[in-house]
């Protein structure tokens, strides 16, 4: 009579499998109401015979079903457990998501490498507005209104005597204008010419230099710039060849040894096996004369340079819109 008792448990925990099935279960047996709670309860009805027998079967069942419920109740919980580890994983061997810091812009980095090279040299830092007057961006600078060399440059009129600059060198003219010698400094900042293309943008950056005393000779202008361009470049060749600019006399253009070929012609350098990297020169006396410096006092000597173009050499980027389009694979190379 137990046994199918027993046997329909045992077929029901079979099916279990969750804790509250598990609860039911246990209820259904030997809870308060259970089959087998009763039939403790129906013992006294028999004789004591009976009873007997009867106590003994039921208490040793109760006592299975007890153990066997409790057995299971652990069985579900190490499962329950074992899924959550499963489902809450983390694999502490994977790699690191990576996370990116802002950087320096290339043009920047290259800006400022070239101010601690002159800063080194003793040459402090000087501003101009990129709004300038024609006087300062033309004719302070030796170059009239109807002078072909304003051909040269492309430049932005804001109104008929207010321009975007064409160049940092009006930055020459106000420095001398606030300032008596000795006069040694560079200048960087933007500068607008309407030109466009994969050498060209309408807005770039230059550094002007201005170095002006007594005695100063174009073998200090040799000195510094050869000087400089070795500090940025490495060992390269440098060459000056005879150039014009309205506000210096002699002028000259500074080549480098092409540093992508080394020399012996490539498409960077045209077949030359030379890139130009400054234009320079010993100031124009009118220059003086504009500023306001008595008349034959002082010489010295002024340079500018392009700093994406610089950029573009010493990192061998081929097209100057890259700097302005921002795209961040771009600029997380640098
Ligand atoms: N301002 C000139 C240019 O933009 C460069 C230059 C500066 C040349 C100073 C000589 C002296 O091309």
């Amino acid at each position: 009579m137990q046994d199918p008792l027993k046997q329909s448990f045992l077929k029901d925990i079979n099916d279990i499998s969750s804790i509250q099935e598990l609860v039911n279960l246990k209820a259904k047996y030997i809870g308060k109401k259970g089959i087998i709670t009763e039939k403790i309860k129906n013992l006294g009805r028999l004789t004591p015979e009976e009873r007997r027998s009867q106590g003994k079967i039921l208490n040793e069942l109760k006592g299975f079903i007890e153990e066997t419920i409790k057995n299971k109740e652990e069985e579900l919980k190490q499962k329950e457990i074992s899924e959550i580890l499963k489902k809450e994983f983390i694999d502490i061997t994977l790699p690191g998501k990576d996370f990116y810091f802002g950087g320096s812009h290339p043009v920047n980095k290259t800006l400022l490498e070239i101010i601690d090279i002159f800063r080194e040299l003793g040459f402090t830092v000087e501003e101009g507005p990129e709004v300038e007057l024609d006087y300062y961006n033309f004719e302070a600078l030796n170059i009239p209104k109807d002078h072909p060399a304003r051909d040269m440059q492309d430049t932005f009129y804001v109104s008929e005597d207010v321009v975007l600059r064409t160049h940092t060198s009006p930055v020459q003219v106000r420095v001398m204008e606030n300032k008596k010698p000795p006069l040694r400094f560079i200048s960087p900042g933007k500068v607008y010419r309407c030109d466009s293309d994969v050498s060209h943008t309408p807005m770039f950056h230059q550094v002007e230099g201005l170095m002006v005393d007594e005695d100063v000779s174009f073998s200090h202008l040799k000195g510094v710039l050869v000087y400089f361009l070795r500090r940025l470049f490495g060992d390269i060749p440098v060459r000056f060849r005879p150039s014009f600019f309205p506000f210096t006399e002699p002028s000259t253009e500074i080549d480098i040894g092409c540093i992508i070929c080394g020399g012996n012609g490539c498409r960077v350098c045209k077949g030359t096996g030379w890139l130009e990297v400054l234009g320079a020169g010993m100031v124009h006396p009118n220059v003086f004369k504009f500023a306001g410096y008595p008349e034959g006092r002082y010489t010295g000597f002024a340079f500018g340079m392009g700093v994406e173009r610089l950029t573009m050499l010493k990192y061998g980027i081929d097209d100057i819109r890259l700097f302005f389009e921002n795209d961040i694979r771009f600029l997380r190379q640098f």
